[in-house]
């Protein structure tokens, strides 16, 4: 396949509030960020100090789309309580990359169901887009979540009986867009992410790659300005884990924040904060001020094997 992903064009429009229509994907679209997501209380929600070097491509003066304070999650074994988060405190802001590490166990998916509101805490406060998530009810964090968040899993869960564009179509449906509209940003998703010769096939007759590029078109659809990606290279080989890492380079760059599992430093690499947790702690918070390019990697094994196409 060729490198159709590097012209990829998000243009990550989101006017902060759940009613307004994400059109991303109309033909003019250009990347604008506008980051005035949600609500805030300025005497409770400070404004982040700017990171020195300022190398991260994020908002200094925006709010944060993450605010979690003192967030707890246990699990009941039977009688036996299972720590699985511990007092995390965490703001992530518009425009940031974000790679969650830590050894198998440490809490890395708990983090992730709670910030996409799959799961509610023990203890402590999410705000997500200016949203005090404990606030909210069932039916309003549905909504907000359809809204705000874009989801990526390790193993890509699509639908197998649907081609490609009917699976992208699916947050659509749920959003009440209709079929053409959805159509319509279905397939400029599926361009967008290199699939566009590839609309009408199943997930079967479509590499991993691929299908994981279809439920990042799938993610992007409802003009999120969350992605939570858990492990989304997990299943892919090195070359493919590269190509899609490019890719969420590219919607970064364009203004998308990503918050992404990895336990594999080499993908952690290409994101610009890495954040470590150990037994349900936070370990580390780290900027990483020279992320790695994935697309200059990609052009530099073209170059080393030029009938290695990809
Ligand atoms: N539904 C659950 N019930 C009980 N314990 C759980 C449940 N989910 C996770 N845990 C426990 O919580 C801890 C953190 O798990 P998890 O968040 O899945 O870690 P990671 O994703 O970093 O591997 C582990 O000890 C795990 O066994
Ligand atoms: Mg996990």
């Amino acid at each position: 396949m060729a490198n159709e992903h590097i012209h990829a064009s998000w243009s990550g429009a989101f006017a902060g509030h759940p009613s307004v229509d994400g059109q991303i994907f109309s033909d003019s679209s250009r990347p604008t960020k506008t980051y005035q997501i949600g609500i805030y209380d300025q005497a409770t929600h400070p404004q982040r100090p700017v990171s020195p070097g300022g190398v991260v491509d994020a908002d200094p003066t925006a709010h944060p789309v993450i605010r979690v304070q003192n967030l707890k999650k246990t699990y009941m074994l039977g009688q036996t309580p299972v720590y699985a988060l511990q007092d995390v405190s965490l703001d992530i802001y518009p425009g940031e990359f974000v790679a969650i590490m830590g050894p198998s166990g440490s809490g890395k998916s708990t983090f992730m169901n709670l910030l996409g509101c799959l799961d509610r805490p023990t203890q402590g406060t999410y705000w997500l887009a200016g949203y005090l998530v404990s606030r909210l009810s069932n039916e309003a964090l549905a909504r907000v979540r359809n809204r705000l968040i874009g989801f990526v899993f390790q193993s890509f869960n699509l639908l197998s009986k649907d081609t490609a564009l009917s699976n992208v179509e699916l947050p659509m449906v749920y959003a009440g867009i209709s079929r053409e509209v959805r159509q319509r940003r279905a397939r400029q998703a599926l361009h967008l992410v290199g699939l566009g010769s590839r609309m009408d096939h199943k997930p079967m007759q479509l590499s991993g790659g691929q299908q994981q590029r279809v439920a990042i078109a799938r993610s992007l659809v409802n003009s999120p300005s969350l992605l939570l990606a858990d492990e989304p290279t997990g299943n892919l080989d090195s070359r493919t884990s590269i190509e899609i890492m490019a890719l969420l380079q590219e919607l970064n760059r364009q203004g998308l924040t990503i918050v992404l599992v990895t336990h594999e430093p080499d993908i952690a690499r290409y994101t610009s904060r890495q954040v470590v947790f150990r037994d349900g702690r936070l370990l580390r918070d780290e900027l990483n001020l020279t992320p790695r390019s994935a697309e200059d990697e990609l052009q530099q094994l073209l170059s080393a094997n030029p009938q290695n196409e990809y």
